[in-house]
């Protein structure tokens, strides 16, 4: 016999053995990680005696203490901010601990913010970069305007120099309508200096971003030339788009690959009610919940993989980035079939997800909003690793490492209560103000990408 397969046989029959003798439900192989309170806080298994009018007539039953979700597991849940005003999507920190946030454009003044009280936000860099000229081309209803100010910020991050890039889909929403249709030099990635100043402004070809294409996060790799990639959530054009940071050239991948599109049947369930896309316009047809497709995007601590997940749907890929570093062209007719058969099905993660984020240990945090809780998927075991869950995680939306210079490494996160918004909801607003963003710590740091 092969000496590794006998020490795996050996290793199997004594985690067995344990397995037996550990009578526990909170028995985990790879759980509680380090730093996490004991077993019985961190696993949302309990016991409890019901409410007096919850024991029946017998009072024999009165003192019975019975099986029971707590609801939580994890570190601690910290609020650090309350929206009060508009509705928030991407959170980025600074080694300072200054929080950046964006908001979707409806009527909002102005979509990229940073808190400047723990319940108030201002435009960020400044309010004349947050005011188009124009929302609607008013020689092209339908179709919004080419600027270098922000038309709708989805997604904003730090970098591992502590600079802030703002990702700006160029689609506003404004009055209730759907998106607009984007125009090149409205949808583009912007680059600030920790004090501010505007570094780059990188916009795309159509080729590369269409009019109804929906960028909707973006991780970045400052090591060689400097690359960005940049899911577009769009599901009528799902891929993965790629920047060559030093040049300025982008290009796509992976597009319509299975791994970027929606599950068409979906049907994701919130604080345990399935949730239906029925919007309040014409042909008014409840649907599953398929709307968006690849959302949340990591890069492993080292740069060699991205991982990536549709936001309809319930499973975690990831490709190795030097695939998606090279630019299909003449002189690399094959790079689109090589990339597309180098995606890994990482398998499913059990909710459908938002956000991903990865740490400097190369755990990669993921965003499970049917189970109030942020989970992390493990490269060394291939497992998902329970790691936060709170009846406060309402739609856990964007996810952000940060490590701080006073010291102290976190986990940032917004809650919105996406699925309560009227598009899911026949037309009616049920979400309820204010929105929150929560930390919780982490072993890790932020993996810098340097
Ligand atoms: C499980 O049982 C094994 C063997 O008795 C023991 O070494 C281990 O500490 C136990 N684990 C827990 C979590 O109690
Ligand atoms: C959890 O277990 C520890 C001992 O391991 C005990 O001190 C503590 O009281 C327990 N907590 C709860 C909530 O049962
Ligand atoms: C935007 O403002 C208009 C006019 O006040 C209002 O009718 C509309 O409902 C608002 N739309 C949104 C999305 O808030
Ligand atoms: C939104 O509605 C307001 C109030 O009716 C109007 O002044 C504004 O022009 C509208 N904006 C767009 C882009 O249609
Ligand atoms: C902001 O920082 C950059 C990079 O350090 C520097 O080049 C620029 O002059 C600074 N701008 C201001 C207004 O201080
Ligand atoms: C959805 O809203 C419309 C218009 O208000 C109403 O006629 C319809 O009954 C609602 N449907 C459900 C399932 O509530």
């Amino acid at each position: 016999m092969h000496l590794l397969l006998a020490l795996a046989i050996v290793a199997l029959s004594s985690v067995l053995t344990a397995a037996q003798t550990n009578l526990s439900v909170f028995d985990f192989p790879e759980y509680p990680p380090p730093l996490t309170p004991p077993p019985n806080q961190t696993i949302a298994d309990s016991v409890a005696t019901l409410p007096a009018d919850q024991i029946g007539h017998n009072p024999a039953l009165a003192h019975v203490r019975v099986h029971v979700d707590t609801g939580k597991f994890g570190p601690p849940v910290e609020l650090v901010h309350a929206y009060f005003d508009f509705w928030p999507t991407g959170v980025a920190v600074n080694s300072e601990g200054k929080i950046f946030t964006s908001f979707p454009r409806g009527n909002e003044t102005f979509t990229l913010a940073v808190a400047n009280t723990p319940t108030t936000e201002v435009p960020f860099p400044d309010q004349e970069t947050n005011t188009p000229p124009a929302f609607v081309d008013p020689s092209n209803p339908g179709v919004s305007v080419a600027t270098d100010k922000f038309i709708l910020v989805q997604s904003v991050i730090v970098d591992g120099l502590d600079r802030i890039w703002a990702l700006d889909v160029g689609r506003p929403r404004v009055n209730g309508s759907t998106l607009l249709a984007a125009t090149p030099g409205g949808p583009k990635l912007v680059g600030f200096h920790p004090n501010g100043t505007r570094f780059t402004t990188i916009t795309f070809p159509t080729s590369v971003v269409a009019a109804d294409s929906s960028l909707n996060d973006v991780r970045i790799d400052l090591r060689g030339d400097g690359f960005a990639y940049l899911p577009d959530s769009s599901p009528q054009r799902p891929g993965v788009v790629v920047v060559n940071l030093r040049t300025g050239v982008s290009w796509r991948h992976l597009d319509n690959h299975p791994s970027v599109i929606t599950q068409v049947d979906l049907i994701s369930f919130h604080n345990g009610v399935p949730t239906y896309v029925h919007p309040p316009i014409s042909p008014f047809a409840v649907t599953a919940f398929n709307r968006f497709a690849v959302d949340g995007v990591a890069l492993s601590p080292d740069g060699a993989f991205f991982y990536f997940a549709p936001l309809s749907a319930r499973r975690l890929f990831r490709i190795p980035t030097s695939f998606l570093k090279v630019q299909p062209s003449a002189t690399n007719p094959n790079a689109i079939l090589l990339a597309n058969q180098a995606v890994q099905d990482l398998g499913d993660v059990g909710s459908h997800l938002n956000g991903l984020e990865s740490d400097d240990q190369g755990f990669i945090y993921l965003t499970a909003p049917e189970h109030n809780a942020i989970n992390r998927f493990n490269p060394n075991t291939g497992m998902i690793e329970p790691f936060v869950r709170s009846p406060f995680i309402q739609w856990p939306d964007t996810l952000a490492v940060a490590s701080l210079k006073p010291g102290g490494n976190f986990l940032y996160f917004t809650c919105n209560q996406l699925w309560l918004s009227p598009d899911y909801q026949n037309g009616t607003d049920l979400r309820t103000k204010p929105y929150a963003m929560y930390r919780v710590p982490i072993e890790g740091g932020k993996a810098n990408q340097l």
